[in-house]
């Protein structure tokens, strides 16, 4: 694959999709211990025909981004958080977790080595952190497999929705995960199961698809790539408690900074039946950020929170506040930020 040069990118213009960026990194566990890891410029993976990940599925992967600040430095936002959660979706999947430590200085290797593709301050623009672990041993029977490899590739990317445009979602039939499946885990057979509901979605001109809780359908769980939120018409900020939907470390963040803000925000179960309760409501996560939500249209009927071509005010100060955190602009009060 031919690498993508800094000069070959228009910052404002980054969509969000894969670039061959010079370096990543890469590990292997095998002969049970992690080898140690290291840089490299080989953007391509060998693996068998029978390797575990390609039939069974025992993949786990990451999402976290670099930020430029006006100083022209770059910011993490709590890796550790990454670190943690990716330790979790391996033990759910029987792999053998990246330890906290060595996973925080491989991003920040990662970043230090591709620097000149963290896009601008000022530039909607992010340098995305994909790390991601998959099982390489040769297997027919299913079972766990004994190797496995650790990886980080970076890409620069732009809002995976442009300018805080509200966009309009449908309420899936489908589930992405199971009561009692591999929902809270970051693991590629959730995403698998999301591509046909998301596409029926895309075709019926939504943005995507909100999935139901998997067990009644009664509840809202999450969309296919972002945890959900609303705020009331009394001005409570409400966000899903579910045991099928990924902790999301964007909602973590904004539990607190909502509480901050006096918005007295609270997890718990949203029944779809209710959803007019809401004068707004969004999606939450590293991609997303924060992504205004115009419209949900369930069993077609079109529900529509405040304006549908504006952000709402309670949105668009949640999206300022965490952004201006994450590139360093406001006070970083609990210490998510890491300095490169
Ligand atoms: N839910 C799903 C299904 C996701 O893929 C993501 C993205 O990572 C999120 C929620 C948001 O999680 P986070 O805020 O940690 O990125
Ligand atoms: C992320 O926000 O990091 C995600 O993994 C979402 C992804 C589906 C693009």
């Amino acid at each position: 694959m031919v690498k993508t040069r800094p000069e070959d990118l228009n910052w404002n213009k980054l969509g969000f999709k894969y670039h061959d960026l010079p370096y990543r990194w890469v590990d292997e566990f095998k002969d049970g211990k992690w080898q140690g890891g290291h840089l490299t410029q080989d953007s391509s993976i060998t693996f068998n025909e029978a390797a575990e990940e390609l039939h069974y599925g025992q993949e786990i992967f990451e999402g976290l981004k670099a930020y430029r600040r006006k100083d022209g430095g770059i910011n993490l936002f709590r890796p550790d958080q990454n670190a943690k959660r990716m330790a979790n979706s391996a033990k759910r999947l029987l792999m053998e977790p990246y330890p906290e430590d060595k996973f925080i200085k491989a991003v920040k290797e990662v970043v230090k080595a591709n620097q000149d593709f963290v896009p601008p301050y000022g530039s909607d623009g992010t340098l995305y952190l994909r790390p991601f672990m998959m099982g390489m041993q040769s297997v027919v029977g299913v079972s766990p497999s004994e190797t496995y490899q650790f990886r980080i590739y970076a890409t620069p990317v732009g809002a995976y929705v442009k300018g805080l445009k509200p966009m309009p979602y449908e309420v899936s039939d489908y589930d992405r995960a199971a009561p009692a499946g591999t929902g809270q885990a970051k693991t590629a057979g959730n995403y698998a199961s999301s591509l046909m509901p998301s596409l029926i979605a895309k075709k019926n001109g939504f943005a995507d698809a909100l999935y139901l809780d998997p067990k009644e359908h009664k509840y809202i769980d999450e969309f296919g790539g972002a945890n959900f939120f609303g705020i009331t018409k009394e001005g409570q900020f409400q966000t899903p408690k579910s045991d099928s939907i990924l902790p999301s470390i964007t909602k973590r963040s904004i539990l607190k900074l909502a509480k901050d803000l006096d918005l007295d925000p609270i997890e718990t179960k949203i029944p779809i039946n209710e959803i007019d309760r809401f004068a707004e409501t969004g999606a939450m996560g590293t991609a997303a950020v924060i992504s205004p939500v115009g419209s949900l249209t369930y069993k077609g009927k079109k529900h529509v929170f405040g304006s549908e071509t504006k952000a709402g005010p309670i949105t668009q100060k949640l999206y300022d506040t965490l952004f201006g955190i994450q590139v360093g602009d406001l006070a970083d009060n609990y210490n998510w930020v890491v300095k490169l």
